[in-house]
């Protein structure tokens, strides 16, 4: 056994007598006390072993299309592979609970987003873990603005139209998300919300599956991350009605705003983020940091996330301190927003 795996062992041990109810109290408490147990040479040394990144949703989605477009320059400057595991469930919030419950060690970290950690607390009132308190973020990846798009043969020409069809029809009408408290799910709540739409919920394990539907006509319409979106909407097998900002996204500049098309209330963004479990020693976050920063200045990597329409202007959630700032305000806003369009829990 290693030292850094007989350290971790130990703390395990002494931790499993604590009278902690919260499990989500107990990793942390299992990280606090491994971040401070870590010999230096395993701290110097790192990494000397692949690094699993979990995404919580399926392949081929949003969440997985920025974590595999960092990964790869973050493995370059690392020395050592990122490998992505696809851990789907629960709106995310099943690999979230599990990277959030392994060990701090550097060697599993999470691409969480604006669900997993700013929605989730309002809708899981027995969430296992904090997105404020259980993790150490390593930084901002991208911000991924909101769509509203529906498929081809949807009978609505623009917004207005839609809203209008939206608010006679939709109880005829399914709704594509992946899963409670995801971004696509807490995003169309509040849209629906807005315009007083009940229509049916269909839930996937990710926006990958669901724009596979939503192309194929089974499904009708989602509000999706726009790295998901650009091809199929560039390619025209979805209509894309807005981009829910006020400036129009470069990488969709035929796509008018909710500002432009009639709805400035709908104004909403997502975000994909990276985190380690809390109590990753600090010079391992900065080494993961460094690692994330580096991919964000690369160019090719810049104009991958650009192209899909993946917006890097927030500089300052791209460190450990302003992204527990920005998971801080997302949990405070979302919990507001979904308990006013009543999809609190
Ligand atoms: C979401 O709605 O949260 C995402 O689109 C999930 C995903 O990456 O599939």
């Amino acid at each position: 056994m290693s030292p850094t795996r007989r350290a971790l062992v130990a703390a395990r041990r002494s931790l499993a007598a604590l009278p902690v109810t919260g499990l989500g109290l107990v990793a942390g408490a299992v990280g606090l006390a491994a971040a401070t147990i870590l010999p230096a040479p395993a701290l110097a040394a790192y990494p000397e072993r692949p690094i699993t990144m979990i995404v919580p949703f399926a392949a081929g989605g949003p969440t997985d299309v920025v974590a595999r477009i960092v990964a790869e320059p973050m493995s370059r400057t690392l020395g050592q592979q990122v490998v992505i595991e696809n851990v789907s469930g629960a709106g995310g919030t099943t690999g979230i609970t599990r990277g959030a419950q392994a060990a701090p060690d550097g060697y599993t970290i999470m691409m969480g987003h604006m669900g997993t950690h700013g929605a989730a607390p309002a809708v899981y009132p027995e969430l296992k873990y904090d997105p404020r308190k259980d993790f150490a973020p390593i930084g901002l990846a991208s911000g991924t603005p909101i769509v509203v798009v529906a498929r081809k043969s949807f009978p609505a020409k623009d917004l207005m139209e839609l809203v209008a069809y939206l608010k006679a029809n939709s109880e005829k009408l399914n709704e594509a998300h992946a899963g409670v408290g995801s971004v696509s799910f807490t995003t169309c709540a509040f849209l629906n919300s807005l315009v007083g739409a009940k229509p049916t919920r269909v839930v996937y394990r990710g926006t990958g599956p669901a724009l596979n539907d939503l192309v194929g006509g089974q499904v009708d319409y989602m509000c999706d991350q726009i790295v998901n979106l650009v091809p199929q909407i560039q390619a025209g097998t979805i209509r894309a009605y807005a981009v829910a900002l006020p400036a129009r996204s470069p990488a969709l500049p035929d796509v008018p705003t909710t500002v432009e098309a009639g709805l400035p209330e709908f104004q909403v963004s997502a975000w994909n983020a990276v985190f380690a479990p809390r109590g990753t020693p600090p010079e391992i976050v900065r080494k993961l940091h460094d690692a994330l920063a580096r991919a964000l200045k690369d160019e090719a990597t810049r104009r991958r996330l650009l192209d899909l329409g993946g917006d890097l202007t927030n500089e300052a959630a791209q460190t450990p301190e302003g992204l527990q700032k920005l998971v801080e305000s997302e949990v405070a806003r979302w919990n507001k927003v979904l308990k006013e369009a009543g999809a609190a829990r």
